[in-house]
């Protein structure tokens, strides 16, 4: 057996489904998962030595490549300084600090997972409210915590229903779930019930169904109904947050709580929610929010954090992300052309999904209707060609300042074969 095959079944017999992490099973496109040994640049090795480039960019983190040179010695730097304190660390504050300069929250709070950050931003936004009911949209994702796992009941104004097993049917029932870019939906949905509604939770452009754009009608229609009726209005940037840009994402101004995570720490585990003082301050200690993390701030976790912010800060960085992404998109295009299969690209800056579907879609509803076994074949055809797409029709592939041209010149090459095995021509 090759050292993949082993590690892979040594992980079968160790964690449920061989991962820490659903998605990481390849379980949606069959096949079997990739371990991942090194990483470099645009580049990663599996354990039998094989190079991958690779776009997952570890579901988003990954911004600058792997193992960047000046985020690699910020940790070393601050683990040799202690690895945790459980107190006020300088690196904390400054970190705080810039994340507050660069999205205009008065204050923030740290935690170790996007999970938490929405998890407790609904926590205070319930406080702040004194109203339980929240509501989400079909195939956004805010991940795994249990009020948040709850798929859409049988009509608009009805509260969800539970989408986990484990996940009580009272849990899941403070939820609701609209249907995306939908305004109707939203305008039926608060006239029944916007004085119950204590906040709505979206992700500024969704990137967990994979990407879909949001439509200006409908951002528009959210930021008035919530104004409107009271509702406090929570933008997810854990994926987009200093990666479409440095700060927040132009997708969703004036909302009440922003929540980070991902790109700001660096690649290591960080959450982070903030907003108005006002908001934040029902966080206990100053207020009745209830809320905590023993590894919170951590000081590698901020190292890496602030390592990343500077190099996010160069001239350019942004830019140059953009003209790479677009060349990838317009690469894809011409092989989904040559190809002449129903397939199209949907992108935002550095976040980009191909949907095996004629037009990009517009909900979670559409992005259904995807040939979802053409993209397994098209995954697998890029994969034996040496590049490494996000492992689900229903992800974004990430790009980052270490893809230079020759990676998606690369990638493109690949792709003019690959959409062949996806149409049924060719492996
Ligand atoms: C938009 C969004 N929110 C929240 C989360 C949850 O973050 P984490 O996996 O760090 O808990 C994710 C994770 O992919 C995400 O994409």
């Amino acid at each position: 057996m090759s050292k993949n095959e082993d590690l892979v079944t040594a992980a079968h017999n160790i964690f449920p489904g061989a991962v820490n992490s659903p998605v990481r099973s390849f379980r949606s496109i069959g096949g079997t998962p990739v371990p991942l040994v090194r990483g470099e640049g645009a580049y990663v090795w599996d354990a039998d030595g094989n190079r991958y480039i690779d776009f997952v960019g570890a579901f988003g983190p990954l911004i600058t490549g792997h193992a960047h040179p000046k985020i690699v010695e910020a940790i070393q730097k601050a683990a040799a300084d202690g690895t945790a304190f459980g107190a006020i660390t300088p690196t904390e504050v400054e970190l705080g600090r810039r994340i507050c300069e660069a999205t205009g929250m008065e204050r923030v709070r740290f935690v170790n997972s996007g999970t938490e950050a929405t998890m407790s931003a609904i926590r205070v936004a319930r406080a702040a409210t004194g109203r339980e009911v929240v509501v989400k949209f079909d195939g956004n994702y805010h991940g795994h915590s249990d009020g948040l796992l709850a798929k859409a009941g049988s009509g608009v104004a009805t509260l969800g229903m539970s989408a986990s097993a484990g996940v009580p049917e009272a849990m899941a029932g403070r939820t609701a779930v609209l249907p995306y870019n939908n305004p109707a939906a939203l305008e039926e949905w608060f006239k029944e019930r916007g004085s119950e509604t204590a906040a709505v939770i979206v992700e500024a452009v969704p990137g967990n169904m994979g990407v879909i754009l949001p439509d200006s009608t409908f951002v528009e229609t959210l930021q008035r109904l919530c104004k409107e009726h009271g509702a406090l209005l929570i933008s997810d940037e854990v994926i987009t947050g200093f990666r479409l840009r440095y700060g927040l994402s132009d997708a969703l101004p004036g909302a009440d709580l922003y929540c980070l995570g991902k790109v700001i720490g660096g690649g290591m585990p960080i959450g982070a929610f903030g907003g108005r003082a006002e908001l934040m301050n029902h966080l206990a200690p100053e207020g009745g929010v209830y809320q905590a993390g023993t590894l919170a701030g951590n000081p590698l976790v901020m190292a890496a954090g602030l390592a990343m912010l500077d190099i996010l800060q160069e001239t350019g960085v942004y830019a140059r992300l953009e003209q790479v992404s677009s060349f990838l998109e317009n690469g894809l295009r011409a092989a989904i052309k040559r190809a002449g299969v129903d397939a199209c690209i949907s992108r935002e800056g550095s976040m980009l999904t191909v949907f095996f579907r004629k037009e990009p879609p517009r909900s979670m509803a559409e992005g259904q209707e995807s040939d979802t076994a053409a993209f397994a074949r098209f995954h697998r055809a890029m994969l034996d060609r040496g590049i490494m797409l996000a492992p689900s029709q229903f992800e974004a592939c990430f790009v980052s300042t270490a893809h230079n041209e020759p990676e998606i010149d690369a990638a493109v090459n690949a792709a003019h074969e690959a959409m062949r095995a996806a149409a049924g021509n060719g492996s």
